[in-house]
């Protein structure tokens, strides 16, 4: 890998690097002699501890943390044994946003105990002024601040903190940056995800992520390409491409491509078995993309189609740019073209002005799509946002009773739904070992259900045959087929 550089042969005598991401390497060398050190010191390696809240995009943040930290030198452990705690923020919510808090009150009570611990914030959360300006005054013993768009500065960032004795905050407002080739580590061996874009511009009007993580930057397709073929030839068989809307990948590179093709180059890397990808913003899903799904031996049997509201009067005041009639006409286009697929969404309860009619029609969209799974969202106000300025904001109580009887209707239909593959064989991919029964393995299908089945960890990683035997709703009890 391009990451593999002898770390020991970089001088430190010499000035940093100006460019990236040679320099990184050079902050992550500086770091390693502190890590060296600290060691010695305690008789045992650092450990670090990185907490991800909200998106896959945080996820695989994260792991790009992991990779630098294990290149310093820190191993993992839990957040109580770590000398080193990130957390990776997410301020899609409110809620997602007030479990922070409530974690670093509980951290600064160990780092009172060791005070050789450190601590860093990151994520969308440290993009708001409000909340970094919260942190600097009420919770001086964070170590570290940075946010998403600075990210791969990681290793420079903590060197700094480590040569001065006050907090370091390094925020920067946007970026049109994208710094490849810094070392990652995934979670599973023989998945990961990759990212094709980053940021978004579709300002949804209570949607808080195009502030956070900036204007919509795809990568060169070449360079997707190059980190899949590295990955595969390190074992991975499934990526997940990742960006707030790939369906609108590659239309500002200098040379654009559509989505759709770019599908079409990752299938023909050989060794990959399966290709996944989110998120699908219903107003650009193109013709091309569903032909290119439908003619794919790859590409997987799912699309996480975000619905967000039934109502084509709602869907306006979000800035959705689809109404209800054609989110169902793309959905009907889809199955008429992939009919095994297996679709997944978003809805949010409680926009501003949603009247009980407008509840309705989200009712209804979720008895016609069919959906395997949703995830349902009380509407959260987010400061900044166009629609938190809204008049009529919903009142709690009925924001609840309608939540209430959208997830009743979500679980009866998804139930339904997802069990209509009982009796059939299928390929499973699979991940792990059962977490409550070790004599099960935990495998996923095609179109994105898990199957519990009895088997040996060896197979981990494989793709088998597995017969659906029953299914439990969300999930079906399976035995392998020869
Ligand atoms: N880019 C993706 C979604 C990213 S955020 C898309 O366009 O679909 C994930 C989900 O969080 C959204 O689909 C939406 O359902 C929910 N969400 C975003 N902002 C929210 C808010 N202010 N209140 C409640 N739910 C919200
Ligand atoms: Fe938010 Fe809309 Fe962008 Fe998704 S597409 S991240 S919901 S603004
Ligand atoms: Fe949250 Fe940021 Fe993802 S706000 S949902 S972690 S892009």
């Amino acid at each position: 890998m391009d990451w593999d550089t002898d770390f020991d042969r970089i001088d430190l005598q010499a000035p940093p690097p100006e460019s990236e991401p040679q320099r990184q390497y050079y902050y992550i060398t500086k770091c390693r002699r502190y890590a060296e050190e600290k060691s010695r010191e305690l008789g045992r390696p650092l450990r670090f501890c990185t907490t991800t809240f909200g998106c896959q995009m945080n996820a695989r943040d994260s792991e790009k943390l992991t990779g630098i930290l294990k290149q310093i030198g820190y191993v993992p452990a839990g957040e109580e044994d770590a000398d080193f705690v990130i957390y990776n923020t997410c301020t899609v919510r409110e809620n997602a946003n007030l479990k922070v808090y409530g974690r670093l009150g509980a951290l600064n009570n160990r780092k009172k105990k060791n005070p050789h611990m450190l601590i860093a914030l990151c994520g969308c959360m440290m993009q708001e002024p409000q909340v970094v300006e919260k942190i600097r005054t009420s919770y001086r013993f964070v170590d570290l601040i940075f946010g998403t768009h600075n990210i791969y500065k990681f290793a420079e960032l903590l060197a700094k903190r480590l040569s001065q004795d006050t907090m370091v905050i390094d925020i920067w407002e946007k970026t049109d940056q994208i710094v490849e080739n810094l070392p990652v580590e995934r979670k599973y061996a023989f998945k990961s995800g990759v990212n094709i874009m980053f940021g978004c511009d579709n300002f949804c009007s209570y949607c808080i992520v195009p502030y956070v993580r900036g204007r919509e930057r795809s990568r060169e397709p070449e360079e997707i390409i190059r980190e899949i073929e590295r990955l595969v030839a390190d074992g991975v068989v499934e990526v997940m491409l990742l960006g707030q809307n790939v369906n609108s990948y590659g239309k500002n590179l200098a040379h654009p491509i559509s989505f759709a093709k770019l599908l079409q180059r990752i299938e023909k890397i050989d060794g990959l078995l399966r290709i996944r990808f989110m998120t699908s913003h219903p107003k650009d899903l193109s013709d091309e993309l569903i032909e290119v799904m439908a003619n794919s031996d790859k590409i997987c049997r799912h699309l996480h189609l975000p619905l967000q509201s039934g109502s084509s009067r709602i869907l306006k005041a979000m800035n959705r740019r689809y109404s209800k009639e054609q989110y169902l006409a793309l959905v009907e286009r889809l199955r008429a073209k992939i009919p095994d697929i297996s679709l997944t969404t978003d809805i949010i309860v409680g926009f501003p002005g949603e009247t009980e009619e407008d509840f309705e029609e989200t009712l209804d969209v979720v008895k016609k799509a069919h959906y395997d799974s949703a995830f349902t969202f009380i509407y959260s106000k987010r400061t900044g946002t166009p629609a938190a300025r809204m008049e009529n904001q919903i009142l709690p109580e009925v924001v609840k009773e309608r939540f209430d009887r959208l997830l009743e209707l979500v679980q009866h239909t998804s139930a339904q739904t997802a069990g209509r593959l009982e009796g059939q064989t299928l390929p499973v991919l699979v991940e792990e070992v059962n977490r409550q029964d070790p004599k099960l393995l935990t495998g996923r299908l095609s179109n994105n259900l898990l199957v519990h089945f009895p088997g040996d960890a060896s197979l981990i990683g494989t793709i088998v045959p597995v017969c659906l035997s029953e299914s439990k709703g969300f999930y079906y009890l399976g035995e392998k087929r020869e």
